[in-house]
């Protein structure tokens, strides 16, 4: 199994976008609608020219099964991540933390710490942040992940 991340470019737009449709995503996300692809691409196209947004997709082999984000404020990086629907279930969830992070580390950002935020409903998202060595803190209906890089 051949696992990398690349950079996002804005011909993954419409893959991530089928991704974050599918309604387990959206039972898992903070904001639970459906999303239009014509605000999808305005939002995706921000997101690609902000220099502190880094978005990647995750292949296996020459498959994409997944991506993950980590948005940059000051030396802190914020990830959001999800896996295709079809690839769930099978170790994506946890690599592609760990290589987002290997990512960053040798990135020039800076960015001392990652966190992400997950609902506590979504067992599977949890176990990924602690099999990686994320400590949770309690946010109400959520934990907040983090570990410094
Ligand atoms: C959450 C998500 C990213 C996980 O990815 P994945 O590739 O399916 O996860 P993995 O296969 O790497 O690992 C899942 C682990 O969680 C465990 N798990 C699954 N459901 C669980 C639950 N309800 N409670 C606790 N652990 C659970 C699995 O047993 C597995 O652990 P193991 O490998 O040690 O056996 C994926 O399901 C997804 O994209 N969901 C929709 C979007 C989303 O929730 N994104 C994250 C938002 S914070």
């Amino acid at each position: 199994m051949s696992l990398y991340l690349k950079k996002a470019t804005i011909e993954d737009a419409e893959d991530v976008l089928s991704w974050r449709n599918d309604p387990t995503t959206r039972e898992n996300s903070f904001t639970k609608g459906e999303i239009s692809l014509l605000s999808h691409m305005n939002w995706f196209q921000r997101k690609l020219a902000d220099s502190n947004c880094h978005l990647f997709i995750l292949m296996d082999g020459d498959m994409k099964v997944g991506n993950i984000r980590v948005d940059v404020t000051e030396d802190v990086g914020e990830i959001s991540y999800m896996i295709a629907p079809e690839a769930r279930g099978k170790g994506y969830g946890k690599k592609i933390i760990a290589l987002a992070e290997n990512e960053m580390r040798n990135d020039e950002t800076g960015v001392k710490a990652l966190t992400g935020m997950v609902l506590k409903s979504n067992g599977a998202s949890c176990h990924c942040f602690e099999a990686n060595g994320y400590t949770a803190e309690n946010a109400g209906d959520s934990f907040c992940y983090s570990k410094s890089i």
